[in-house]
């Protein structure tokens, strides 16, 4: 019961890092408000657990997202994890998809964040937890040219982030998975040419031999949200079986 009574919004919660950190979440007492734009898939986590309810959402959508705010009366922590993964070089990236990752892994971090913020500060306390990744300026990672690019800015986000609000009662950090097995990562070696080199390719690069599980991701964004972190802020968490050693 870390978080017991915490109240707490997830984005991207409707499967991946987003759904195992949301149940995490739940199972250690916090009240938890699961949303995701998939409004089928989100539906399953409803009745999993007495913690958790679910809500619809859109967090690229400033009208969604300030509508679904207002209704919120009060929230003690943030868990951002809405992101795309555009697979290419710079020269392989057009202006739409270029301004597409910009408007899902960074504008929806913005819009969440400068929603739930106020709510935050009327109590002088609040924590705010980014998915980021370790592919950024922590790791060029090749073919992921507008990835990087967008989880640096967020790696930049949180630390401007911490800094401006940090005398009143705010911590943001921001968590770098390495390779993660969800959904997606499944879908992006499913269409790689050789999806079985692909994801030898993917376990190799990490040190460790092998991928993490979302449940892994959990772990740490609950001791990020608990009160056992509150000397934390501005941190940028990697979590990535050494492929960044
Ligand atoms: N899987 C990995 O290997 C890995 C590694 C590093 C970082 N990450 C980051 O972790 C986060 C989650 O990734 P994942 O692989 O667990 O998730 P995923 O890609 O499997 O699932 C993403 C979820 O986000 C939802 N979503 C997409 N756009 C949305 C929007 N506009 N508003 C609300 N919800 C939206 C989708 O419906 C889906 O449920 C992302 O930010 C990703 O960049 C993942």
């Amino acid at each position: 019961m870390r978080l017991k009574n915490r109240k707490i919004i997830v984005t991207a919660a409707a499967q991946g890092i987003g759904k195992a950190v949301a149940l995490a979440f739940a199972r250690e007492g916090a009240e938890v408000l699961a949303t995701d734009v998939n409004s089928e898939k989100i539906q399953d986590l409803d009745n999993i657990n007495q913690n958790l309810s679910t809500s619809v959402l859109d967090a690229t959508n400033k009208e969604s997202v300030e509508k679904f705010c207002e209704t919120i009366n009060e929230v003690d922590i943030l868990f951002h994890a809405v992101g795309f993964v555009h697979h290419g070089t710079i020269l392989e990236c057009d202006s739409e998809e270029f301004y597409n990752s910009i408007n899902i892994n960074i504008y929806s971090a913005y819009l969440m964040s400068k929603n739930l913020l106020p709510k935050m500060l009327k109590k002088n306390k609040g924590n705010i937890i980014i998915v980021s990744s370790a592919a950024s300026n922590v790791k060029g990672a090749p073919n992921r040219f507008i990835y990087g690019t967008t989880k640096a800015a967020l790696n930049g986000f949180v630390k401007a982030m911490a800094a401006d609000y940090v005398k009143q009662g705010i911590r943001c950090n921001a968590i770098l998975p390495g390779t993660v097995e969800t959904p997606s990562w499944e879908g992006r070696v499913a269409m790689a040419d050789d999806p079985i080199q692909a994801r030898k390719d993917f376990i190799n690069r990490q040190a460790m031999g092998r991928l993490a599980q979302p449940e892994e991701i959990a772990s740490l964004a609950v001791y990020l949200a608990s009160d056992e972190s509150d000397f934390v802020t501005g941190t940028l968490n990697l979590i990535d079986g050494g492929w960044t050693l």
